[in-house]
């Protein structure tokens, strides 16, 4: 091996290292006013860090290479109170001051919106809640929030402590049973991004993920107004099928779909399904075919879901059952 190849693996890890740090779901790539707050933090502390490192290693170089003399007592005293004392003071306190400065804003009320999330094992439960409503508008796995307002985001949970984090949004906050925390966010660019659990909450933590939408304020009055809305009844032929099997076989013990008699609660709400960007909180595709597979082995896809498995119905049932929730949007 050549010292070439050997230069060639950082070389590779660095751009791996560098290409995360772009997409949907980084911190580097802010669309919101607390990311973008937090990537100026780094940003900040990333480049003291750096002159700090340079100066240090400089100095190291001079006195050991290039000037290799001895020095007086006094300049060796003025050095270490200089250097050692004076220097990290002043340069850590007005780091931690700027660190300081930035902490406050995520502690505003919101415009008026209000969303709710409970965190489950492993999905979220979103509750919209517009000002002076006084029942939510129920949702799950997937987030919309309003550019250029500010939503207070309360957050709890079921069993466990789950964390909620979209990177490119605002920072992460826990969601823990028994307590409410609150999270203030200014979404500033329309578009999806992606959030994920961060904290590991049992057998399916990392697939516990969704989608943040962020819509202009009036898509997103139109988006709520539709959301809203209960389900549309299927006009015929497989969906219509579908519906009558959701029924029949007991989906509605644990799922809801407003306008039908399907009212569980222990499940994700259904009601417009079929308009989610990802099915099974972030972990598949909004297909048919991923909802048969799904219908079908739960269990399979996502490890320890307390979602039964249905691999006891015909193909044609699966297939009609997901031609169901695919019509629910
Ligand atoms: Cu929920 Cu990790």
């Amino acid at each position: 091996m050549t010292s070439r190849t050997y230069l060639r693996y950082p070389a590779a890890l660095t751009l791996l290292a560098v290409a995360g740090c772009d997409g949907p779901q980084s911190v580097l790539a802010p669309a919101g006013r607390e990311a973008g707050e937090m990537a100026s933090l780094f940003w900040v502390m990333l480049g003291g860090a750096v002159l700090l490192w340079l100066l240090v290693n400089g100095l190291f170089l001079y006195v050991t290479r290039i000037n290799p003399r001895k020095m007086s007592r006094g300049w060796a005293e003025a050095l270490i109170i200089g250097g050692g004392i004076v220097f990290p003071l002043v340069v850590i306190t007005s780091l931690l001051g700027y660190g300081l400065s930035s902490m406050p804003q995520q502690r505003l009320p919101g415009d008026g919106l209000v969303i709710k999330i409970r965190g489950e094992e492993w999905w979220w439960r979103v509750e919209y809640w517009p000002e002076g409503a006084d029942k939510p508008i129920v949702a799950a796995n997937e987030l919309r929030l309003p550019a250029g307002q500010r939503t207070e985001i309360k957050l709890t949970a079921n069993k466990v402590i789950h964390s909620f984090w979209v990177p490119a949004i605002a920072g992460k906050m826990d969601l823990i049973p028994g307590r409410e925390n609150r999270l203030s966010v200014l979404p500033e660019k329309t578009g999806v991004f992606r959030g994920q659990c961060a904290e590991f909450c049992g057998l399916s933590h990392a697939l516990m993920a969704f989608r943040a939408v962020v819509l202009s304020p009036d898509d997103f009055d139109s988006w709520l107004r539709a959301e809203a809305a209960p389900a549309r009844p299927p006009a015929g032929g497989a969906p219509a099928r579908g519906r009558d099997l959701f029924l029949s076989q007991g989906c509605g013990a644990c799922h809801t779909v407003r306008g039908t008699p399907a009212a569980g609660r222990s499940g994700p709400d259904l009601t417009h399904v079929g308009s989610r960007l990802s099915l099974a909180a972030g972990t598949l595709a909004p297909t048919t075919e991923n909802l048969v597979n799904w219908i079908r082995q739960p269990g399979a896809i996502k490890p320890g879901a307390k979602m039964p498995a249905y691999d006891d119905l015909p193909r044609a049932d699966l297939a009609a059952l997901a031609a169901y929730l695919k019509a629910l949007e």
